[in-house]
């Protein structure tokens, strides 16, 4: 997966924005908002200090590393363990693979930071760095001029992310459905990060963005208003469906097993988004699927990039935008029928209980001393807390 992106996005900053030598180019800025233990950047890294090798430039590579490496390449993490293992991973790789030797004070940018929140950081008396870290993120956030964003970004729909900042970049994501009555899916995390990506290539007036995300974004209804900004934005738009949902027990088209590339139970797609200086009159969606088990889907990712896979081309159009291909031959018959909400004219939505971890068991037992845990002098916060129960939003 970390290959597909990465390799296509190098041979991208060649064709598509002159950039000869791709990430090993001079003024080729790069972060990855979601860096967990840097697999993306050094995967970038090595590509570009490949390229000098392969061009006989070896002999630049410490400069090189200096001045554009470390000037740079950005990366953005929330937690301190993966943070501390990326840094270890960078020094190490650059190092022993590159022969490398660090400065004093001279590190590899990489920030420790809420990527979807942009308040000034708080004043830490105890480690003042973390308030520096804090400092330093925040202008890469405002100020510097990405040209690439990657990376893996983490989902959760139930997202804790709601900065002000966040929300009022995820509106534009929401004007479209507004009316809708669950618009919650389009507050999950990776849309966050894809809101963020969109909004910081917007900001550069140009460049790519490619992530490793869940695809339900590429054919959900409630998704609409989100892709119609996509395609406003971006000219060059290739998705990759990896598929693998077991949620919607996905089988090969020739009704084989179809395996997820992670471990988990949503659809998975790469997409990279790219916003040319000089916008296209027609935008350039491509598509493709790979089905099939792990391995194979590991092995075509490893094997290919986007000049090699062979793309379907889209047209997406209004109201839905779909970002897989649909046939809509049938269309005009199917909308001559009633619609459901036609034939019940009175409905809801049937109950839902939204703790199904509190509410539901498989005895009596079971539910009565749960339920007992109200009726003891302990405090809201600790009932709260040991029967795992949060607010849900409306
Ligand atoms: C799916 S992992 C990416 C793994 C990564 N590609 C690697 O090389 O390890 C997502 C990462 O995003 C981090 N993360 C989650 N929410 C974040 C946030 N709001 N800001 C920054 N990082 C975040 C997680 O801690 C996790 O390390």
């Amino acid at each position: 997966m970390v290959s597909y992106i990465v390799r296509s996005i190098h041979g991208l900053l060649k064709s598509r924005f002159g950039k000869d030598k791709g990430f090993a180019e001079d003024d080729v800025m790069m972060l990855d908002p979601a860096a967990g233990t840097l697999t993306f950047v050094l995967r970038a890294i090595r590509e570009a200090l490949s390229e000098l090798d392969t061009r006989g430039l070896r002999g630049l590579v410490p400069s090189y590393i200096e001045r554009h490496i470390l000037q740079q390449f950005f990366a953005f993490e929330l937690l301190i363990v993966p943070y501390i293992i990326g840094h270890l991973r960078v020094s190490m790789a650059l190092e022993r693979e590159w022969d490398y030797e660090f400065k004093e004070n001279e590190r590899f940018q990489f920030y420790l930071t809420n990527t979807l929140e942009m308040r000034e950081p708080k004043q830490e008396t105890i480690f003042p760095e973390l308030t520096k870290e804090g400092q330093e993120a925040k202008r890469v956030k405002e100020k510097v001029p990405i040209l690439v964003v990657l990376g893996n970004p983490p989902y959760s729909v139930s997202s804790e992310n709601k900065s002000e900042f966040i929300e009022k970049l995820m509106a534009d994501y929401k004007r479209e459905v507004k009316k809708e009555r669950n618009i919650q899916p389009l507050s999950d995390d990776y849309i966050k990060f894809i809101r963020f990506a969109h909004w910081k290539i917007s900001q550069t007036g140009k460049g790519i963005f490619g992530y490793i995300t869940n695809n339900s974004y590429l054919s959900g209804i409630i998704h609409r208003g989100m892709r119609k900004e996509l395609l406003s934005t971006f000219d060059e738009i290739y998705i990759l469906n990896l598929h693998g949902s077991s949620r919607i027990g996905e089988k090969t088209p020739e009704g084989g097993k179809d395996e997820n590339v992670f471990d988990i139970q949503q659809g998975v797609a790469i997409a990279i988004y790219v916003k040319l200086e000089k916008p296209l009159k027609e935008k350039n969606v491509r598509y493709a699927d790979v089905w099939g088990l792990r391995d194979v889907k590991y092995k075509y990712l490893r094997k290919n990039d986007v000049t090699s896979t062979d793309w379907l081309v889209l047209e997406p159009k209004e109201p839905q935008y779909f970002f897989v291909p649909k046939d809509f031959a049938l269309q005009d018959e199917y909308d001559e029928f009633w619609r459901v909400t036609d034939i019940f004219k009175v409905y809801s939505s049937g109950v839902k209980t939204h703790r199904d971890h509190f509410v539901v068991g498989f005895t009596r037992e079971e539910i009565t001393q749960r339920l007992k845990v109200f009726t003891g002098n302990l405090s809201d916060e600790f009932v709260k807390k040991s029967l795992n129960i949060r607010l849900v939003a409306k």
